[in-house]
């Protein structure tokens, strides 16, 4: 195994990799998987990586597992990377790019972590595993502890509706409504982790970022090893961004590309805590209380876990943060669909949004390369269906021709 330790995201202390961690004993920041780059950049070159099949576990030397392990997976990552000229037109962009991951097996990008948290639950021979969720974690964890016939705890809030509960529940995990915010929740779970042997897979555990940073390094791929200059992603834990950032930082280590993208985070108005922290310039992240009535339900974490990583990121990137409103959300997602052909669940199409008031503050070039994550599909929250349809139109059918012909 390559893994050679932890290191916190935000305060850099280092920590052995042999016990299962979760955060920093210092500052309590995201703790995030390290490698001995040196050695592997012998052997993750560009002619190594053409030789393999694509998908996460392409990438499996630059993953915390043994090579003999065999990985828990559902056939997640090798998403598409569209060209979008039809849509960058319509915004005066050159260069637009859609990494369409909600074509993963449970619909979200949420199944990369969970194919690399449940295979190393199961090489460390745990017996259980767990996460606090709002709907797509929990399916997407669901689904891989089925895979690999272990138990599963899903903590959800109480006010969670049944229909979302159902996505969780098909797949036999034993989904607990709890009363307490998502903070307290993920705190707790990771007590009851360290005492009871479940391993916690939470949205910003590190084995799950492993799983994240295979998108970088997808999009660097796809584009011939070329470096973006703009990747927009979605942000409410914190932890896609994190690992995004991650993916790019290992690549530029390994020497295989020469600088890293600027990150732009996306968070809808209503929960927005490291856009205000990024507009005061501020170190740390602040719990923002709002009343959340967004539709952009998977984004709405007040604290994030990995809020801080963030932050840091986009100082040291020159990247950004920016909040949209939901009818700029639905548009977007309008425009996805009928533009290129993509039906993102408002999560995934508010990058698109974001990257649209991005280009009016004149915050990045027309020229240049942009990536949006589109996070997950539509088929699992459409939010506001009624504002993304027509209404249809019923006809006797003698009138057929006749509407055909005019409309
Ligand atoms: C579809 C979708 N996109 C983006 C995110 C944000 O990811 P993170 O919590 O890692 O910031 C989520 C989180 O639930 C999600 O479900
Ligand atoms: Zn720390």
């Amino acid at each position: 195994m390559n893994f050679v330790g932890y290191k916190c995201g935000v305060c850099g202390q280092e920590f052995s990799p042999e016990e299962i961690r979760y955060r920093c004993d210092s500052c309590n920041g995201p703790l995030l998987v390290t490698y001995d780059y040196g050695s592997l950049a012998k052997k993750v070159t560009v002619k190594s990586l053409a030789e393999k099949p694509a998908g996460v576990w392409k990438y499996r030397e630059l993953l915390p597992v043994s090579p003999s392990t065999e990985p828990v997976s559902l056939g997640e990552g090798a998403t598409p990377l569209h060209e979008a000229k039809t849509l960058a037109s319509s915004i005066g962009l050159s260069n637009l790019f859609l990494k369409d991951d909600g074509r993963n097996p449970t619909g979200t990008f949420k199944d990369r972590g969970a194919t690399v948290g449940m295979t190393v639950a199961v090489e460390r021979g745990m017996h259980a595993v767990g996460t606090v969720s709002h709907g797509n974690m929990g399916t997407s964890m669901a689904a891989y502890a089925a895979r690999a016939g272990q138990t599963c705890y899903i903590l959800a809030p109480e006010y969670m509706t049944s229909a979302r509960v159902l996505y969780l529940s098909v797949y036999g995990a034993k989904v607990i409504q709890v009363v307490g915010g998502y903070d307290s929740m993920y705190d707790e779970s990771l007590k009851i982790a360290k005492k009871h042997g479940v391993l916690f897979i939470n949205s910003d555990n590190p084995f799950r970022e492993e799983g994240y940073k295979t998108i970088a390094f997808e999009i660097v791929e796809d584009l011939g090893w070329q470096v973006p200059d703009w990747v927009v992603t979605p942000a409410s834990s914190g932890g896609l961004a994190s690992g995004l950032g991650k993916g790019f930082e290992e690549f530029k280590e390994l020497g295989l590309i020469p600088r890293i993208p600027k990150l732009a985070v996306v968070q809808p108005s209503d929960a927005q805590p490291i856009v205000v922290a990024f507009e005061k310039s501020a170190e740390t992240i602040k719990r923002v209380d709002h009343e959340f009535t967004s539709i952009v339900r998977s984004l709405g974490n007040p604290y994030p876990p990995s809020g801080n990583r963030v932050l840091k990121l986009l100082q040291e990137l020159g990247g950004t943060a920016i909040a949209v409103p939901d009818e700029e959300t639905i548009a977007a997602q309008r425009d996805l669909a009928r533009i290129e052909g993509i039906f993102a669940e408002p999560a995934g199409a508010i990058t698109l949004a974001g990257l649209r008031r991005l280009i009016k503050l004149g915050k990045l070039n027309k020229d240049e390369k942009v990536v949006l994550v589109v996070s997950g599909f539509g088929f699992r929250d459409p939010g506001d269906a009624d504002k993304l349809v027509d209404k249809s139109v019923t006809i006797d059918i003698e009138d057929l021709e006749s509407v055909i012909a005019t409309s």
